[in-house]
């Protein structure tokens, strides 16, 4: 099959559609890695061009196809325990942040891509604070990590930086043909509910009645520019609890940001 080549007024439509939809904002130079996301797409579909899928995407009023671009665009690489230092910090802290929470601690792991994060935040508490009533929300923009994500099969790759602690107690080992997986135990899964949900595009009504004592938005706000992340770190300021606690990745910081959060360590802070 010929080269599909991407024209720069095709490129300017998806940029614009995807900083609209998604909140990405791509620079020009990323021309080619759109060209190179979007021909997959092109292909499987049977199109004779990018233009074709512009108007397949715009006209689709399911969101299925929306949804499907933000798989192709965004990266969706984690891992679990990832940034140690915030659960070094997490675990230090842990008995303050408990205070006046009744045992109850209610989480979202905003953007949890294949699951590794949620699950991490399950098995840190079962290990940590084994008798507390925990929740976590756990919410993706695309459903074909969010399938992976509650489906809780890892590779022995995804999982060999875990400790045979963890692996023991949380994990079920599966033989498949040469290979074996690990399924995540029911004990960890059942504190998490997997939802799609846009973090730019999405109605925050929903969780209107229900605030959260820890939001984990981590590695995905950087992809946004300066107004959005501003946008969404005001809607967490709103839905967390006083005293709550907004966990972001380490490359990311809400300098510039106007905000009630108060830094309490490296890319960790506070609702005060
Ligand atoms: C690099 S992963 C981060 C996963 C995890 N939080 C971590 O730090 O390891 C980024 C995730 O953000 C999701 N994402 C991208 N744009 C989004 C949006 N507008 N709303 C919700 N999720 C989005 C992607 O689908 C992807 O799974």
């Amino acid at each position: 099959m010929e080269r599909l080549t991407l024209s720069k007024k095709e490129f300017e439509l998806f940029r614009h559609y995807i900083y609209e939809h998604i909140g990405i904002s791509l620079g020009a130079q990323k021309i080619y890695l759109v060209q190179a996301r979007l021909a997959k797409r092109v292909k499987l579909l049977h199109l004779n061009d990018f233009s074709e899928y512009y108007n397949i995407l715009v006209n689709d009023k399911t969101g299925h196809e929306l949804e499907y671009l933000c798989s192709l665009i965004s990266t969706n690489v984690t891992s679990f325990f990832r940034e140690s230092k915030q659960w070094e910090f997490w675990k230090n802290n842990l008995s303050t942040m408990m205070e006046k929470k009744n045992n109850k601690l209610r989480i979202w792991s905003a953007a949890c891509s294949t699951g590794e994060e949620p699950y991490s935040i399950a098995m840190f508490l079962e290990e940590n604070a084994p008798n507390i009533d925990i929740k976590i929300l756990a919410t993706d923009v695309s459903p074909r990590v969010l399938k992976e994500a509650s489906g809780g099969i890892y590779s022995e790759k995804a999982v060999e930086s875990l400790g045979n602690i963890y692996l023991n107690k949380y994990f079920n080992k599966v033989h498949h043909n040469e290979n074996s997986v690990y399924t995540i135990d029911e004990k960890i899964k059942r504190h998490i509910v997997f939802r799609g949900f846009n973090l730019v595009t999405g109605n925050y009504d929903i969780f209107k009645e229900k605030k959260f004592d820890i939001i984990f938005c981590r590695n995905v706000m950087i992809y946004f520019d300066k107004p959005t992340q501003a946008t969404l770190v005001q809607k967490f300021y709103n839905m967390l609890q006083p005293g709550g606690y907004l966990f972001i990745g380490s490359s990311e910081a809400l300098t510039d940001i106007k905000t009630g959060f108060k830094s309490r360590s490296a890319s960790i802070y506070q609702k005060v």
